[in-house]
């Protein structure tokens, strides 16, 4: 494949806020994950410093919290104050302490040093409730909520610009689940009380690719908002936990573009593509394990429902398929950055996430590398790349049927305060290298970046590294230069 590029063609400025996280009271998330002060690792608040460390090496931007379904039965002030009682999260059928509410939550970001951004709850909260949340922030000392905040401890606001209003109330599954036309006049009263607490937030709303709901919102709430929030998981095992092997990943590989199409065209009918960026602030190629909550009936014993969460922890199935399918993600981010300003990677720590935490240490996943790479290495200017001879080929479908994706996929970066290019670069075969020439008028040396293991079932777990990042000298870049990508890797390829 031929890549094609121009410093003078550019598709926009990156968000880096595509980097971005997202971390539930689900499972081992928050108890157990980043906070846990009886670890040998706490600090003197309770959170993980291995773990803290690896969200910094990899510049989490930003990090949405607390749900997520739990977001949606959850009342914030059960999370604040001295008395702490646990209250029962009906999501997700746990008792939660709330020893880990909103002002920890705060300082978890403060220490990694990304942005906080707040899912409140439109399931069983209200308008004002939300508000309140934001005066509790936000507020200097007006009224009730911002001298409680300074009752706690904490004098000065948060500045919590970003905030979520509710999460997939469209859906069965989820608790306080709305109508479009109820989803319109809840959005719109909370987004103009919050905005009459701080006009300076921004605000997003539970969305999907759906354009009878987009409608309703946008119309309803469009005013008031600056993001439109969707979510997407590839691999459905919320009820059976059979992931995908390596090929039918690929096969979901095929279009992962179509969500943004959707709303971005509903965007620009609307005139609001300019007003609006989207949030893509759960994503993740596999659907988390919760049987027999997400469902009319719902387990009865904790053998049936909740026991069995304990297998997403699994290590052995985080692959390089989750590597290069991740990447391919992210570089669909960057291809659509004029109107993707966020993305969330659900979650950060345990369950699906690119950090496992044990009692010993920690565990980097193979995603951990495509965030190290991608945050790391990449530029913040997108070029308008364009390739020539690109093979389609064909995966195995989830259902046993053949879907044809391109066999490799790339994004193009340069960057705004030096010279250079760097280039994502994925080889999606699972058994044969792939030529890459590179067509861009730029002089330098050639440094490549390579993420992969031994075979597409590579993964690392305790005392276990198959996955990791080696980097290579390809010497002085000549214009059409012909580079040989690895089977199955995720590449990043420095010209400076
Ligand atoms: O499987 C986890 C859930 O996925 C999140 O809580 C929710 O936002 C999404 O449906």
């Amino acid at each position: 494949m031929i890549i094609h590029a121009d410093g003078k063609r550019i598709i926009g400025k990156r968000d880096f806020m595509i980097f971005g996280h997202f971390i539930e009271h689900f499972h081992r998330q928050i108890y157990g994950g980043v906070y846990d002060p009886e670890s040998p690792f706490a600090d003197e608040d309770g959170f993980r410093t291995d773990v803290l460390e690896a969200m910094r090496r990899i510049r989490v931007p930003i990090l949405r919290w607390p749900g997520g379904c739990f977001v949606s039965s959850y009342h914030w002030r059960d999370g604040v104050g001295e008395e702490r009682t646990p209250s029962f999260d009906k999501a997700w059928r746990v008792e939660d302490p709330n020893t880990f509410g909103t002002d920890e939550y705060i300082k978890l970001c403060r220490k990694i040093g990304c942005e906080p951004y707040i899912c409140t709850n439109a399931g069983t909260g209200t308008a004002e409730e939300m508000s309140d949340w934001v005066e509790y922030c936000n507020l200097e000392s007006e009224g009730k909520n911002a001298r409680e905040r300074i009752r706690n401890g904490h004098q000065e606001p948060y500045g919590v610009v970003y905030w979520s209003i509710g999460n997939e109330n469209y859906g069965s599954w989820e608790i306080g689940a709305k109508t479009s036309e109820e989803w319109g006049c809840l959005t719109r009263e909370a987004a103009k009380m919050m905005k009459h607490v701080d006009p300076d937030t921004e605000l997003t709303a539970a969305a999907l690719p759906d354009v009878d709901w987009n409608i309703q919102l946008l119309k309803s709430c469009g005013q008031f908002l600056d993001w439109i929030s969707i979510h997407e998981y590839w691999d459905p095992i919320h009820q059976t936990n059979a992931l995908a092997n390596y090929g039918v990943c690929m096969s979901y590989t095929a279009d992962l573009e179509k969500s943004v199409r959707k709303v971005r065209g509903l965007l620009c009918a609307m005139d609001l593509e300019k007003k609006i960026r989207i949030a893509f602030d759960e994503w993740n190629l596999r659907g988390w394990y919760h049987p027999n909550v997400h469902t009319i009936r719902q387990g009865r014993t904790k053998e049936e429902y909740l026991y069995p969460r304990d297998d997403n922890d699994r290590n052995s199935s985080y692959t390089i398929a989750d590597a290069v399918f991740s990447a391919c993600f992210l570089n669909m981010c960057l291809r659509n950055c004029d109107i993707v300003g966020m993305a969330n990677f659900a979650p950060v720590v345990n369950t699906r996430g690119c950090i496992y935490t044990y009692d010993k240490g920690i565990v980097l996943r193979s995603t951990y590398y495509v965030f190290d790479m991608y945050t790391n290495l990449l530029g913040d200017v997108v070029l308008d790349a364009w390739t020539e001879g690109n093979k389609m080929q064909a995966f195995p479908g989830r259902e046993g049927e053949s879907v044809e994706a391109p066999l490799m996929d790339v994004a193009v970066t340069a960057f705004s305060d030096r010279a250079g290019i760097a280039v994502a670069a994925v080889n999606k075969d699972c058994s044969s290298g792939q030529p890459l020439t590179l067509d861009f008028d730029i002089e330098g040396d050639v440094i490549i970046h390579t993420l992969n293991g031994e075979s597409t079932d590579s993964y690392n777990d305790v005392d276990r590294t198959e996955v990791s990042v080696t980097e290579r000298n390809a010497g002085v870049y000549r214009r059409g230069m012909e580079l040989v990508l690895e089977p199955h890797s995720v590449n990043i390829i420095c010209i400076r």
